[in-house]
């Protein structure tokens, strides 16, 4: 047997089995790593001191609840802007600090940086990965440049010009059902819940060519699209149900996870379904006679699409291109559609400006639709729609996490792996503007829409 001296310690030669030896390593690395883990957590907290930071709530949950999703909590928000104009620290929770950076000047480093030494943050997008995969939106590296430079064609105006028929039918979907509503008697109507369907139905049509006429009857795939989303933004409140295995013990974990498979199944039956009617040659000669005869959905972009080295797009990248599509422009665009009807509303000058242009473009016009070309000839209008656009940006915030330091003008450093969310619509605005562009920050991944419901109905 192995004497294992501890006279160090004033005990005598013991016998050392090897599992006490194990255990003996086990428990060296185990200390190690909490001696490490400790002096980087104490060596970043004062690094970190130099930005200011409002009196935590309570020191173990420190800044949790500070700012809630309701109109109070857009409030303290924007107070919190008018203190600190450049950034303020926050922390969740007694070990995580959140830088939030707002003036432009701070912003700058991080967005100039390259998608290496400030890639998105896993730590709030990572909700969205059973469901997005690695689409666009969460991918990095090597991948996600990749995939950039093989979904850029599906942004060429050839392709887009055809869904502004889809758009124009979806929106008179919409119309009726409101003039519908409003001759029953309904004065008040939740606007994002709406749009969001129409939005929703617009994108399934241009993504999947699939005609699921959602805004009039229930569909089982948008339900589920729009539970994931309601999902994964209440997680982000819950910060126990931060880890996958508590979360996948819950009630909503267990619906998170089936809407996720309902999805997934939607999206690869239709590639399945289009990788059967696929030409597998003559792509030029179908695309031409396809694009004359029918819109070139998302789906048919992915399936052509190669790579320099001549490489095919996987189906699993496919759906998750797809999925991050549906995902990005409905919400995105329904807010967006949400505040600009807000701001009309409560400027009734402006509404009747813009009314009067698209009037005036559209008169003598049959049947009275917005072409591609009429896009550019609506200057006020697309102005109301920018500005609406600054003011309640849908995605208010977007999230980093340092992969090395980043030295900011004013000298200060973001230390190596701190997470940190940035305005992004504070890029060139006014410092007035400051504390309504960042007050959606806590719900970053629900893209705010709980403060679209609230801002359309005071409206
Ligand atoms: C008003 C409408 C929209 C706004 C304000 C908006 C905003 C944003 C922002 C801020 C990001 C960057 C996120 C980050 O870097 O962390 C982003 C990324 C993205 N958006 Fe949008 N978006 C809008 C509409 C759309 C639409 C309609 C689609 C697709 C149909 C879309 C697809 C995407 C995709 C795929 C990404 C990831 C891009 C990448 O990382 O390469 N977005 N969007």
């Amino acid at each position: 047997m192995l004497q294992l001296c501890l006279s160090w310690l004033g005990l005598g030669p013991v016998a050392a089995s090897p599992w006490l030896l194990l255990l003996l390593v086990g428990a060296s690395w185990l200390l190690a790593r909490v001696l490490a883990w400790t002096y980087t957590f104490y060596d970043n907290c004062r690094r970190l001191q130099c930005f200011p930071q409002p009196p935590k709530q309570n020191w173990f949950w420190g800044h949790q609840g500070l700012v809630t999703p309701t109109e109070e909590g857009m409030k303290t928000l924007t107070q919190l802007v008018t203190t600190y104009p450049q950034g303020f620290k926050l922390w969740l929770g007694p070990t995580f600090p959140l830088l939030i950076l707002c003036h432009p000047d701070i912003i700058r480093p991080i967005t100039s940086a390259s998608a290496a030494v400030a890639p998105k943050d896993m730590i709030f997008y990572g909700f969205l990965k059973p469901w997005l995969g690695d689409g666009l939106l969460l991918s990095g590296g090597d991948k996600w440049s990749r995939h950039r430079r093989m979904l850029t064609p599906a942004f060429h105006f050839n392709i887009l010009k055809p869904y502004m028929k889809i758009f124009n039918k979806s929106v008179n979907i919409m119309h009726d059902k409101w003039q519908r509503l409003a001759s029953e008697g309904s004065a008040r109507l939740d606007m994002f819940e709406h749009i969001s369907l129409m939005t929703l139905d617009s994108l399934q049509k241009c993504v999947f060519s699939f005609e699921s006429n959602c805004q009039e009857k229930p569909s089982e795939y948008i339900a589920a699209i729009l539970e994931l989303s309601a999902f994964v933004e209440k997680r982000n409140q819950q910060i126990l149900l931060h880890t996958d295995f508590l979360y996948y013990l819950t009630p909503d974990g267990q619906r998170f996870r089936r809407a996720c498979h309902l999805v997934h199944d939607f999206t690869d039956a239709v590639i399945q379904e289009r990788r059967r009617t696929l030409p597998t040659q003559g792509i030029d000669d179908f695309l031409k006679n396809k694009a004359k005869s029918k819109t070139l959905d998302f789906i048919d972009v992915l399936l052509l699409s190669k790579d320099e080295d001549g490489k095919e797009l996987s189906d699993e990248d496919i759906r998750a291109e797809a999925d991050t599509f549906m995902f990005e422009g409905h919400d995105t665009t329904a807010s967006g559609l949400s505040w600009v009807l807000y701001h009309l509303a409560k400027h009734p000058e402006y509404q009747e400006q813009c009314r009067q242009e698209v009037q005036e473009l559209l008169k003598d016009r049959e049947p009275i639709e917005i072409e591609w070309d009429d896009l550019a000839q609506l200057p006020f209008l697309t102005m109301c729609i920018k500005e609406s656009l600054r003011l309640h940006p849908p995605v208010p915030v977007i999230s980093r996490c340092c992969t090395q330091d980043i030295v900011l003008p004013d000298g200060r450093v973001i230390p190596k792996g701190a997470h940190s969310l940035r305005g992004r619509s504070l890029l060139g605005s006014k410092r007035e503007h400051q504390g309504e562009v960042t007050s959606g920050f806590y719900s970053l991944l629900g893209r705010a829409q709980k403060l679209h419901r609230a801002g359309v109905r005071h409206g």
